[in-house]
């Protein structure tokens, strides 16, 4: 058969991704060479570094540069020295809006060998499926009376029929190859234009994919993810609820350093990105101390989209195995660096 061959981006980016990214290209390499594929790493430097010297986080052309990729790997962007709004609307999230990247998958399930945060958790197993590019985080406000006492900012929350639509269909499909049941994140009750319209177009879509449609309040549905987690399975959830729910559930799997997530534009007419659901964790860059298991777990799901299969249930095997070996970061109670860890993986994969 031809060789199988893959390019990927790869934006390492700012902190900890430049240290979790790298550990996770050599695991991905291995494997692939267990399994016959070979991987392009186009390498690019954007992120906070380039903005302080060129004041743009990526190239004018960037987006251009990625669309003939096969897919794209991130670590995370984010400095102390530059405003959080400036690193984020400077290249994550114009690469999620233009290439319609309108899924952001969530995985999160127990991983052996760490303790849940919280007692009875269970053995759970749970994707929160994340509308992307609308919703919430809308484009649409301003600010006006700048520096005067009757100062205002206006942010206009953005629902369209189409937007929801392709989300819950994604997460309906999700459920019905799983357990058939799908948990809708909603708060009709207080937001009482958009979120009755999410429900609408959310139960419409659950209906015809014939799942069990079970809607829940957000608030209510935080504490039963801390209360009982394995009570859900698939959860879909608006741009805001998705980002603050699949933190906390990952949370309650233990660190957030193991936490996964795709940006999927499920048609594939533009490259999808793969990166951990933290960010550069200032606190500890440099250190050489972070979990690469959020980046590892990525990088699993990315050979998964790529058609991959086997290779990413070989790397999930990897780093599955050191843990359950007890070899683990500093965030999970071990005392395994960076570099201790993905050794450990690399033992593990062949
Ligand atoms: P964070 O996820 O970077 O860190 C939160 C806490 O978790 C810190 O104490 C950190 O040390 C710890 N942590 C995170 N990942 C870890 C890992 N792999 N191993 C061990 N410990 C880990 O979130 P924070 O502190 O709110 O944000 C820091 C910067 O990252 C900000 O500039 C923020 O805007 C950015 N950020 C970027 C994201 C992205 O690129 N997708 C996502 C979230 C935050
Ligand atoms: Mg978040």
């Amino acid at each position: 058969a031809a060789e199988r061959a893959y390019t990927i981006d790869v934006i390492a980016g700012d902190g900890i991704g430049t240290e979790v990214v790298p550990a996770a290209i050599k695991c991905i390499d291995q494997v692939a060479r267990c399994e016959g594929f070979t991987v392009d790493w186009r390498h690019r430097d954007w992120g906070s570094e380039r903005y302080r010297k060129d004041g743009a986080m990526m190239p004018a052309d960037g987006l251009e540069q990625l669309a003939d990729g096969d897919g794209i790997f991130l670590g995370a962007v984010g400095a102390p020295d530059i405003p959080d709004h400036v690193t984020l609307w400077g290249l994550l999230i114009p690469i999620r809006r233009e290439f319609l990247q309108y899924v952001n998958l969530r995985p999160v399930r127990l991983l052996p060998g760490i303790e849940p945060r919280v007692r009875d958790a269970g053995n759970f197993d749970i994707v929160v499926v994340r509308e992307n590019v609308e919703g919430e985080y809308s484009e649409i406000g301003g600010r006006a009376y700048r520096g005067r006492p009757e100062e205002m900012a206006f942010q206009q929350a953005l629902f369209t029929r189409e937007g929801v639509t392709r989300v819950a269909k994604y997460a309906a499909e999700l459920a019905a190859s799983r357990t058939g049941r799908l948990v809708s994140a909603t708060k009709s009750n207080g937001i009482i234009h958009s979120m009755p319209f999410w429900d609408e177009v959310v139960s419409e879509v659950a209906t015809s994919a014939g799942v069990t449609l079970e809607p829940v309040l957000i608030d209510a549905l935080a504490a039963r993810t801390v209360l009982r987690p394995q009570s859900l399975d698939v959860v879909v959830a608006s741009n805001l609820f998705g980002d603050i729910l699949s933190d906390l559930v990952a949370a309650v799997a233990g660190s957030i350093g193991v936490a996964p997530s795709a940006n999927l534009n499920p048609p594939g007419d533009y490259p999808s990105m793969f990166e951990p659901v933290h960010g550069s964790a200032p606190d500890i860059a440099g250190q050489g101390i972070a979990n690469p298991v959020g980046q590892l777990w990525a990088g699993a799901m990315m050979l998964e989209h790529l058609g991959e299969a086997r290779a990413a249930q070989r790397l999930t095997a990897g780093f599955e195995k050191a843990l359950a070996d007890g070899i683990r970061t500093r965030d999970l109670g071990g005392s395994a660096d960076t570099h201790d860890f993905t050794a450990a993986v690399l033992e593990r994969l062949s």
